[in-house]
């Protein structure tokens, strides 16, 4: 971490700033070390060039699995496509000027795809995540200039209110106990001005059903057992999908055909199969969470269900 992230950092529990000890650093980035509460004395370590403020993955141990394997799978600029900036515009709507110069924070970070697309148009970053995908995302991006990668949960961050210019968290709150109230979490964030944007998984009627039924045995298996059933299962189904006669027994088992490669569908389908929690939401119910946080000028983008508003001038 850069020594510059510590000024943006409070401690999550009683808000007050953190003191910062080094025990290691490589140039401008801190290896190691502490960051302490004054006021409440809890402390905080640095480990692998990240500040943690958990002390396990909790519930998303499948999420730092996932992530450490498919390290680069999604990320633009080692992989070599433009896929993560396209979804970034289509799920944000951020603009150039809502980011430009502007502090950013990325919530459910991942492997820090949607960070470097915030970051190349101009934004520091900082991006959070619960689970040890932190570590893919530092290895990815975290020595880069204004990006910051933290260790934090949703619904107890590490920050003042009035702090970013801009909120995204595309493919997260779903993933977490409650949906509604992890999205609480966030505006108070926000500088008055400020943009929040959110993608969370729609309520697709029958087809999401079909998939948490599967779901509810997936979640059972095994995590390293399930993403090898991955890799012979998609394949599978996908090619039984295209046999007539049989097309329609495919549906019982809804695999990933993105056609963006058979590593992009196995991460897609195991992403979809493995987490412990998967809500789905009616585009209604998430303006709801909007106009609750008084956000202004809230507006539902076409792919569903993407929601941005912004915070009022007092
Ligand atoms: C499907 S991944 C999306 C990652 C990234 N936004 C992307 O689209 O590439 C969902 C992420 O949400 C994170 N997550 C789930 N619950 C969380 C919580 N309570 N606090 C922070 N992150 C959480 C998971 O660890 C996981 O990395
Ligand atoms: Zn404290």
């Amino acid at each position: 971490m850069k020594e510059k992230l510590v000024s943006y950092l409070v401690c999550p529990d009683c808000k007050q700033s953190l003191s910062l000890s080094i025990v290691e650093a490589d140039g401008q980035e801190i290896e190691q070390g502490e960051l302490l509460c004054p006021s409440c004395t809890k402390s905080y370590p640095i480990v692998r060039g990240i500040p943690r403020f958990v002390s396990t993955d909790a519930y998303v141990k499948n999420f730092s699995f996932q992530w450490n394997t498919h390290r680069t799978t999604q990320v633009d600029s080692i992989a070599g496509h433009s896929e993560s900036c396209k979804t970034f515009q289509t799920k944000t709507g951020l603009t150039d000027s809502e980011l430009k110069d502007k502090l950013v924070l990325d919530v459910g970070v991942g492997t820090g795809r949607f960070m470097e697309v915030a970051n190349s148009l101009g934004a520091e970053v900082i991006g959070i995540d619960l689970s040890y995908a932190v570590d893919a995302a530092y290895l990815n991006m975290g020595r880069r200039v204004g990006i910051h990668v933290v260790q934090a949960d949703v619904f107890r961050l590490p920050f003042r209110s009035d702090t970013f210019d801009a909120i995204y968290s595309i493919g997260v709150l779903h993933h977490t106990p409650d949906t509604r109230k992890a999205f609480a979490c966030l505006p108070p964030l926000l500088k008055q001005g400020g943009t929040i944007a959110i993608w969370v998984y729609v309520d697709a009627g029958l087809y999401s059903q079909r998939l948490d039924r599967v779901r509810a045995l997936t979640t059972r298996i095994p995590q390293f057992s399930l993403y090898v059933m991955c890799w012979l299962l998609v394949p599978f189904f996908r090619t039984m999908r295209h046999v007539p006669g049989i097309k329609y027994l495919a549906m019982l088992v809804p695999v990933s055909d993105q056609g963006r490669g058979l590593t992009w569908d196995v991460l897609d389908t195991f992403d979809a199969y493995s987490p412990r929690y998967q809500w789905k939401h009616k585009e209604p119910e998430v303006i709801g969470w909007f106009n609750g946080a008084s956000l202004k000028e809230i507006q539902v983008l076409s792919f569903p269900v993407s929601v941005r508003g912004r915070k009022s001038h007092a």
